[in-house]
């Protein structure tokens, strides 16, 4: 016994510690296996370069250098910033038939919101509330980038944002974890498909791990500071979603997280990503995120890139640091060859569940582009979502929808605008193919008499104008004085039956490095808007931006409003489909809209306070401001129709239930009003008592319904007993038992409300 216990217990003790080790380094694939174990300490570092040519959009202050040299030397695992089969297929065949071992690149590119093809912003889109058309959007996405040689899309970007100051709230899906769950998954399952090899697909990369939503501030690139309770419960449930979609890559954020940036963050990207979450595929580096932990002040680059890659990041965007640093670190034993194999062996398996090793060509197909990008199918589409993103906010006196006759001033600096058309992060569309608001009108009501003037610029602050104008003119100051300006436009609404004005933010007023500080309309707008009121003609405002603005003042004007965003190549049209009734609005806000600025952070999922305010009136020691309600412009979840909806019957299938029951939810719904339309039916829940404070209300469900005028429809809705859960104060995923209540309406507001029991 004893010499069992001295032969085998030290080998099975060094088993036991080996082999997750040699589990990480050693592939299933026996190609990847057999390259692995080809190549070079070099080679494999030269996997976890990520380098962008130049020529696309750059997002940091580096360009990579010396390109065609570094993929000769087997010094690149991927390009991104490069697009169509022709020049990809030059660093395609320098990778396989300049190298030693042939390893074909990965491509990548930022497919925000659509290809060439241009959908509306991802904040828009999602007001859609519409799972199979947001997947639909995302699959065509990936026909089209795909046919223009892409084959890694980094998108999509699911941080949960809850500060409209921040000016990539444009890029998400707004505050919600729930919905922004729902919308990663269908995103991911409609990039990705069934079949990564498949040559119309494209490999997801879910992005920012994790938190870079809560900017402090709103301030882009800023800290993050959040305990762990709120992040599992509120921050981190989307990113989770698209990893169980299957999201076959991950990209960091540029915050720290617990005092340590995401980069370089290990409890993140591997205790809380790989050993918790179980994610099997790779993780990339921001641009130059690696680097800029130097300036967060935890060490040199040699350093900073060891800590990365122990952390678990597998592949270095545009720094270098991992190419220039890792094989010094190497000898002076700051890292392993192990810890290098390990992230090479990632990259190596995304090649190959891509196709790539057994045709490195296959998304090289030359006849592709004219065949599958800016077909009429896919406009077709970029049309239906744009229509279906817009939220009717106000619709004074029944303006709308608009009649196809009489005289139309169109008026307003974004209404012949092509240049702010796409929105945001959308480096692959051609502002030039866009639709203008001008154009959609004219071409839908050929009998009306459509009149044109610019009203104002969109700003007249000259350097705001420039520093919006980075790429590309989206602030064109009017030679015009705005004296000039505003009398074109006034003297065209008093001839005119009705004034549609279009106002809002250009494109880069949104987006990355673009947060404010002021979410109001520029002065120039306001006072256009001011004016045209004061002729008493009606007036429609057709608002666009990438984010909640501060528009309480035009609220109380004698103004109808429908939000736009920025609505993609097909904007004028949908926005002529949407004013003139062709398509009932039917889009919901996926984020609050404050009243006021000092509102912010503003979200429909607050906690309690043990001093709420007093109803309809100010009370000292109470959870109130002495300016302002407490409550939104505009709650999250809101938006009008043309007709209107009345909900009844609610009814629960029981009063009690167990722990593994579901619970169905019943309801009437009935179209009261003179049009069909749709109804997103929201399912709110409200934990009565619990181990740690619950928020007040929280989306836990809801249905996109159709129903024609006059009629009604049966409603239900199911609450899994995974929905009664969340994180507790061990972080432990648990239901509590006792009473809830549900909540059903049309909005974040709504109170018809239903009571029950979750038993032991
Ligand atoms: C920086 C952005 O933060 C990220 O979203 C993007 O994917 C990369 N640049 C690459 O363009």
């Amino acid at each position: 016994m004893n010499i069992i216990k001295k032969t085998f217990l030290p080998f099975l003790f060094h088993l036991a510690i080996l082999y997750p080790l040699l589990g990480q380094t050693k592939s299933e694939i026996p190609l990847v296996q057999e390259l692995l174990q080809k190549m070079t300490l070099e080679e494999k570092i030269g996997q976890l370069n990520l380098l962008t040519p130049g020529g696309g959009v750059a997002t940091g202050a580096v360009i990579s250098q010396n390109v065609e040299e570094k993929i000769k030397a087997g010094q690149v695992g991927g390009l991104f910033g490069i697009a169509g089969p022709a020049k990809i297929r030059i660093v395609q065949e320098l990778a396989i038939r300049q190298t030693r071992l042939k390893i074909p690149l990965l491509i990548g590119s930022d497919v925000i919101h659509g290809y060439k093809t241009t959908f509306p912003i991802p904040l828009g889109s999602s007001a859609s509330w519409d799972m199979e058309l947001l997947e639909r959007a995302a699959r065509m996405a990936a026909r089209e980038a795909t046919a223009d040689g892409i084959n890694w899309n980094f998108s999509p970007m699911v941080d949960i944002a809850r500060d409209p100051r921040w000016g990539r709230i444009a890029e998400g899906a707004g505050e919600d974890p729930y919905l922004g769950s729902a919308i990663a998954a269908a995103m991911v399952r409609g990039y990705q498909g069934e079949d990564l090899s498949d040559s119309t697909t494209m490999m997801a990369c879910v992005k920012h791990f994790a938190l870079y939503g809560a900017s402090q501030a709103g301030r882009d690139y800023h800290s993050v500071d959040m305990g762990r309770v709120k992040m599992f419960n509120q921050y981190l449930p989307p990113y989770k979603a698209a990893i169980d979609a299957g999201a076959a890559s991950v990209m960091t954020s540029f915050n720290d997280v617990d005092g340590v940036p995401a980069t370089g963050n290990r409890w993140l990207l591997t205790n809380l990503l790989r050993d918790t979450w179980g994610f099997q595929g790779f993780v990339v580096s921001d641009y130059t995120s690696v680097n800029e932990m130097v300036a967060h002040g935890l060490g040199n680059l040699q350093t900073v890139s060891a800590l990365s890659l122990k952390a678990g990041l597998d592949m270095d965007m545009v720094g270098e640091g991992f190419l220039t640093t890792l094989k010094k670190s190497v000898d002076e034993g700051k890292v392993t060859e192990e810890e290098i194999t390990r992230a090479c062996l990632r990259i190596l398996e995304a090649k190959y569940k891509l196709g790539l090793f057994e045709d490195p060509f296959r998304y090289l197909d030359d006849s592709r582009p004219k065949k599958d990008i800016l077909t009429a199918e896919h406009r077709e589409l970029a049309r239906e979502i744009a229509s279906r993103s817009f939220v009717l906010l106000k619709n004074h006196q029944d303006v709308l929808p608009l009649r196809k006759k009489g005289k139309i001033a169109l008026v307003g600096p974004l209404a012949d605008s092509r240049n702010n058309m796409l929105g945001t992060w959308a480096p692959t569309g051609n502002p030039n193919l866009a639709v203008t608001i001008l154009e959609g009108l004219k071409k839908a009501a050929p009998n009306s008499s459509i009149g044109y003037a610019k009203g104002a610029n969109i700003t007249d602050d000259v350097e705001l104008a420039k520093r919006v104008n980075v790429f590309g003119p989206r602030v064109v100051i009017d030679e015009r004085t705005p004296e000039v300006l505003l009398k074109e436009a006034i003297d065209l609404a008093k001839q005119s039956d009705i004034v549609v004005a279009v106002v809002g933010e250009a494109t880069e007023m949104s987006g990355e490095a673009a947060s404010r500080t002021n979410l109001s309309l520029p002065k120039a707008q306001k006072k256009m808007i001011q004016a045209l009121v004061e002729t008493g003609k009606p007036i429609v405002l057709v608002l666009m931006s990438g984010r909640p603005l501060v528009i309480s003042e035009e609220f109380e004007l004698p103004v109808s409003i429908l939000q736009v965003w920025h609505p993609g190549v097909e904007a004028g049209n949908a926005v002529a489909d949407v004013l003139f009734g062709t398509y009932n609005p039917s889009g919901k806000l996926t984020a609050t809209w404050p009243r006021t600025v000092g509102q912010i952070p503003i979200y429909h999922s607050v906690k309690h306070t043990g001093r709420p305010p007093a109803t309809g009136e100010f009370k000292k020691f109470r959870s109130n401001y002495l300016d302002s309600p407490n409550t939104p412009l505009f709650p999250f979840g809101y938006g009008l129709s043309y007709t209107t909806f009345t909900y009844s019957d609610l009814h629960l299938d029981k009063t009690e239930i167990g722990p593994e029951e579901s619970l169905i939810i019943g309801l009437t719904l009935t179209n009261t009003g003179d049009f069909d339309g749709e109804e997103v039916v929201q399912l709110y829940l409200r934990d009565m008592e619990r181990s740690i404070t619950p928020p007040v209300k929280q989306l836990k469900g809801f249905k996109k319904v159709s129903v024609p005028k006059g009629e009604s429809v049966q409603v239900t809705l199911t609450l899994s007993p995974e929905d009664l859960k969340f994180y507790n104060g061990e972080l432990q995923f648990v239901a509590e038992p006792g009473d809830f209540e549900v909540f059903v309406g049309t909005d974040s507001d709504s109170s018809l409300k239903a009571s029950f029991v979750l038993k032991q």
